[in-house]
């Protein structure tokens, strides 16, 4: 199973000379990368030691650049410091809409 950092722990690799980044719950060591980053070590610096997936994102990195970072996978963010995801808020959403879909459709059996 891959190692898991807590964010605390990922906080503490916040400089230049020890640039840890999460992306999408996934830890990156870049430190060595930085100078090598075509976007710059300066975008690096800005994310080290916090999660970086929104400006990854929003760079649009193509696939070459998922490739590179398997390189500097470390590990992966530790489940207590993991956001719930949209997909299981829908879920939860879908669950009571289902819900009340369900008990309107009961009132109108019985009322009629
Ligand atoms: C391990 C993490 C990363 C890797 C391996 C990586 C790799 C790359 C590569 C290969 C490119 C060239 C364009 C492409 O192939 O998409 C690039 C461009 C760029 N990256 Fe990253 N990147 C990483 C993280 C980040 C982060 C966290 C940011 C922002 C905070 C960032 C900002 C940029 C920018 C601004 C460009 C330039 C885009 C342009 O000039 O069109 N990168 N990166």
């Amino acid at each position: 199973m891959a190692k898991e950092i807590s964010l605390a722990t990922v906080k503490q690799h916040n400089k230049a000379e020890d640039l840890w980044i999460v992306i999408e719950n996934k830890v990156y060591d870049v430190t060595k990368f930085r100078t090598e980053h075509p976007g710059g070590e300066d975008s690096l610096i800005d994310v080290a030691g916090r999660d970086g997936t929104k400006e990854f994102i929003d760079v649009g990195h193509s696939l070459e650049a998922r490739e590179i970072m398997k390189k500097f996978y470390i590990g992966d963010l530790a489940a207590a410091d993991v956001k719930t995801t949209v997909p299981v808020r829908c879920a939860h959403v879908g669950l009571a809409l289902g819900a009340i879909v369900l008990g309107l459709s009961i009132i109108y059996v019985f009322k009629r």
